[in-house]
């Protein structure tokens, strides 16, 4: 790997996912989704709870920020700020992809991480890695990342229209089921399975529904586009930059992902959505068509660069507007949320 393309690339990745351009608005399905109104509620907002489970262990909020940076000098103050504003609010977070950590072996990321993770100890932190480079790699390797980190458990992270419309791609998935039913054999932590932009469809999800996933990460089409984003990044008339503009709305939306999850996944196997995301109502529709956790990428990202007083605002701003949807549609918590019925327009 040529360390200094790859901070460049990851320089470029974050500058592009801010432009509005490179976003599917509009695709999400979010806004086909009606929760009723309850007019009666029989609660008192006071009573009104947005506390869930993650992986089993009680968190303040059903909310996570979904993996986006590692691996540069930049990375490491965004993620800083961003785990700790999640410790102090109950929210869980992911990194972005570890790659640099499997290929460079042990030295400053380690260390980095070391000290990341002694000033958030209690946060649910969630590692990452691509499936092209899960394949690849021995268990150990894998293990030696995710203990770097001290992590709850590991995302492997699928992209695969990144990967074919990337000049320097590595869209080389063959024998990716195994390896992920490999590493959760062997890994003996969590292992979550996500995309990171174009969704799940329900083919997709019904073979991996043999596997014994912590969770899947819908992280559908509606938001993050990385079809636009690399077309964005490829020289004007190179065939990356066609490519890219003739699949710039391709994916699964995450509001069809969800519904897809939820009812061809096992019990065992928790549906965190993501993909598209912008506001606490949003989570509570997802919440209603069955999702677990909910997830935001990009406004987090916008809200951290301008410092953690702006994101402490944005994430209570999601806080209080889920605890407004539930209190209109008369629920006391998350779980309540989850038995309404939800209607959504085809
Ligand atoms: C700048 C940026 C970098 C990202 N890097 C990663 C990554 O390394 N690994 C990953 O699994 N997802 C990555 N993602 C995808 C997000 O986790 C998420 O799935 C996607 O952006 C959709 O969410 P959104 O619409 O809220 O942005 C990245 C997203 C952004 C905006």
């Amino acid at each position: 790997m040529d360390l200094k393309q790859f901070e460049e690339r990851k320089l470029d990745h974050i500058r592009h996912s801010l432009d509005r351009a490179n976003q599917a608005l509009g695709l999400s399905g979010l806004s086909s989704v009606h929760l009723q109104h309850e007019a009666l509620p029989d609660l008192d907002f006071e009573e009104v709870t947005i506390q869930s489970l993650c992986l089993g262990s009680p968190q303040k909020t059903p909310f996570y920020i979904a993996g986006m940076t590692a691996g540069h000098e930049q990375a490491f103050q965004l993620n800083r700020t961003l785990a700790l504003a999640c410790q102090e609010r109950g929210w869980a977070m992911g990194v972005g992809s570890q790659r640099r950590d499997l290929e460079a072996k042990g030295g400053l990321s380690f260390d980095a991480w070391k000290e990341l993770r002694d000033e958030v100890p209690d946060l649910i932190l969630i590692a990452n890695l691509g499936i092209s480079q899960v394949i690849r790699a021995k268990t150990s390797e894998i293990r030696r990342v995710v203990e770097g980190l001290r992590a709850h458990a590991l995302v492997i992270h699928l992209n695969a229209l990144q990967e074919a419309v990337q000049p320097e791609g590595t869209p080389q998935f063959r024998g990716g089921f195994t390896a992920i039913q490999r590493v959760i054999d062997d890994l003996g932590l969590p292992v979550l399975l996500k995309e990171t932009g174009c969704g799940f469809s329900e083919v997709t999800l019904r073979r991996i529904s043999r596997l014994k996933l912590g969770a899947v990460d819908i992280s559908g089409l509606g938001g993050t586009h990385w079809g636009r984003i690399e077309g964005a990044r490829a020289s004007s008339g190179s065939i990356y930059a066609e490519a890219a503009t003739t699949f710039a709305d391709w994916g699964e939306s995450t509001v069809q992902s969800v519904q897809a999850a939820a009812k061809v996944l096992p019990k065992t196997t928790e549906i965190w959505a993501s993909g598209g995301v912008r506001s606490g109502l949003d989570a509570a529709k997802l919440l209603a068509l069955g999702a677990h956790r909910v997830g935001f990428a990009k406004p987090a990202l916008e809200a951290a660069l301008e410092g953690s007083e702006r994101l402490h605002l944005w994430m209570a701003a999601r806080e209080y507007e889920l605890k407004t949807a539930l209190f209109c549609t008369g629920s006391l918590n998350c779980e309540e949320l989850r038995q309404k019925e939800v209607w959504v327009r085809s």
